[in-house]
C-alpha cells in the first residue's frame, strides 16, 4: 500500500475540490469514496432495485453493470459502460447514497474497492466520510473539513443552480442521517487536523493541509 492521505467531513464541506488540489499539487493520485455509495445507488434506481432491500443491493456491488474509475481530475462513474458522472452529482442522488451506505452488508461489499486505490505506486488522497476512521485507520496524514451549514449549502446549490433553503434541509437531513448511522459514522479521526472552510478560499484550505501534510509524508 503506498502513502495515504484522507479528507473526511460532511457534505459540501469543499472536500472534492481540496482533495482534488491537493492531489494535483503532489502529484498523487484522488478518489471520491462517495462515488461508490452514488453509483451503486444510482444503478440501484436505474435497475428498479428496492433501496431497503439490502441483499440485492449487496448483490449489486459486484455486478459489472456499474463500475468506478478513478481518473487524475476526477473519480468517475459508469453505468452500461456510460459515463454517469454528473448525473450521480444531484443531490437526490447524494441523499439514496446516504441511504444505502447505512447498510453494513454494504459498506464491507465495497471497502476492498476503495483500499484497492492505494495500491498503485502513487500516493493516494481518499476523500469521504469514514476513510480516515475505517477505510484507511493508517493513513499517513488525516483531515477533516467542516463549513457552517448555510455556507456549504449555498456553495453546492450554486455549483447546482438550486434553492438555498431547500438544500439546506436537504443536507442537514443527509448529515444527521451519515453522523448518526451505527456502522463507520462520519466522525473526527482521533488524530486529524481539523480546518473550517467557512471563511477560507480553496488556496488558503489547501496551504493549511500542504503545511500539515508535509510534516508528515
Ligand atoms: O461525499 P458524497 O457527498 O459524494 O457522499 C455521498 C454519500 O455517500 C454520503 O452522504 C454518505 C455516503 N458516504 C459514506 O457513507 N462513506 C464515505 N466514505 C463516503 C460517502
Amino acid at each position: 500500500m503506498g502513502m495515504v492521505i484522507t479528507i473526511d467531513g460532511p457534505a459540501a464541506s469543499g472536500k472534492s475540490s481540496v482533495s482534488r488540489e491537493l492531489a494535483r499539487r503532489l502529484g498523487w493520485n484522488w478518489v471520491s469514496t462517495g462515488a461508490f455509495y452514488r453509483g451503486l445507488a444510482f444503478a440501484a434506481i436505474q435497475l428498479g432495485i428496492d433501496l431497503d432491500d439490502v441483499k440485492a443491493l449487496a448483490e449489486l456491488t459486484h455486478n459489472p453493470v456499474w463500475k468506478v474509475s478513478m481518473q487524475d481530475a476526477r473519480t468517475t462513474v459508469y453505468f452500461q459502460n456510460q459515463d454517469v458522472t454528473d448525473l450521480i452529482a444531484h443531490e437526490d442522488v447524494g441523499n439514496f447514497a446516504s441511504k444505502v451506505s447505512h447498510y453494513p452488508e454494504v459498506r464491507k461489499a465495497l471497502l476492498d474497492a476503495q483500499r484497492n486505490c492505494s495500491n498503485g505506486p502513487q500516493g493516494l488522497v481518499a476523500e469521504g466520510r469514514d476513510c480516515g476512521t475505517v477505510v484507511f485507520p493508517k493513513a499517513e496524514a488525516k483531515v477533516y473539513l467542516t463549513a457552517n451549514s448555510e455556507h456549504r449549502a449555498a456553495r453546492r446549490a450554486a455549483e447546482l443552480g438550486l434553492d438555498q433553503g431547500d438544500m439546506v434541509k436537504a443536507q442537514q437531513q443527509r448529515d444527521l442521517q451519515d453522523s448518526t448511522r451505527k456502522v463507520a459514522p462520519m466522525a473526527v479521526p482521533d488524530d486529524a487536523l481539523i480546518v473550517d472552510t467557512t471563511e477560507l478560499n480553496l488556496d488558503q484550505v489547501v496551504d493549511k493541509v500542504v503545511d500539515y501534510v508535509k510534516g508528515k509524508i
